[in-house]
């Protein structure tokens, strides 16, 4: 395939940044997106260009690193995956691909295509976490009765890797559907009860103070989420907000 990219250069954080076509020749429909990258940066360094700086690490869908809006979509145009288990065979011979940042005021470009995500931590360390018993007399986990349905629920909360797809999504910039699937797998277990009020308060109030917005109820989030994430999440996050504010 030959395609045309358009992609979102910016030397740093107080650059204003700009679109910048390059193209690219004799890409594989078996490549990864980010193979393709790597083609595109080998060719620029050969040039003595800078190459384009994008963010990855795993490339197996599990670290959340790699965060590309590709043709205005989180992860680009294939369902339930993150950009690095994007294909090329998702495009087709002498398509135009418009590579961008993830967009929100909470995640300010650094350079190019890579943005600071370390708002998503610090509501991570707001209330992300349990309190475990280390005095040597704890209970075996395994000795806890929980049933196999919140186990499920609380499991799939928890394949949330913090990519920030949901609020690149977002019109309002949300990141709702975040914070919802980090309280929600501790809201379904008995580990999880300790802390829950602080949780949930901490965690909110957090992210209201890292300048994303509120819940858009129009569900782009759950759509472009790579892990599968849902609203149901959602409206549990609100139920333990309520419940905690009572
Ligand atoms: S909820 Fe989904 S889209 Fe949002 S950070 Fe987690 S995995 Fe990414
Ligand atoms: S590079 Fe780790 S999820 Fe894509």
């Amino acid at each position: 395939m030959n395609l045309t990219l358009k992609i979102w250069r910016q030397k740093g954080p107080q650059d204003k940044g700009r679109m910048v076509e390059y193209k690219v020749t004799d890409i594989s429909e078996h490549m990864s997106f980010l193979e393709m990258m790597d083609v595109l940066n080998e060719s620029l360094v050969a040039k003595d260009e800078e190459p384009i700086a994008f963010d990855h690490d795993c490339r197996e869908g599990i670290c959340g690193m790699c965060s590309l809006q590709i043709n205005g979509e989180a992860h680009g145009p294939d369902r339930g995956i993150t950009t690095c288990q994007l294909h090329m065979r998702m495009f087709k011979d002498g398509d135009t691909i418009y590579i961008e940042p993830f967009r929100a005021n909470a995640f300010p470009v650094i350079k190019d295509l890579v943005v600071d995500r370390m708002s998503f931590e610090r509501i991570q360390q707001a209330g992300g976490y349990i309190s475990v018993n280390t005095s040597g007399n704890t209970q075996d986990a395994n000795s806890i009765p929980i049933s196999k349905h919140n186990a499920d629920l609380s499991m799939d909360a928890a394949s949330c890797i913090g990519c920030g797809a949901c609020v690149a999504s977002c019109k309002n910039s949300s990141a709702m559907l975040f914070v919802a699937a980090k309280v929600s797998q501790f809201a379904l277990l008995p580990q999880g009860k300790i802390e829950a009020k602080d949780r949930v308060m901490n965690m909110v109030a957090q992210m209201d103070l890292e300048g994303f917005g509120n819940c858009t109820n129009t569900g782009a989030c759950e759509v472009e989420c790579p892990k599968g994430i849902t609203l149901e999440n959602i409206a549990r996050l609100n139920r333990e907000y309520l419940a905690a504010t009572i």
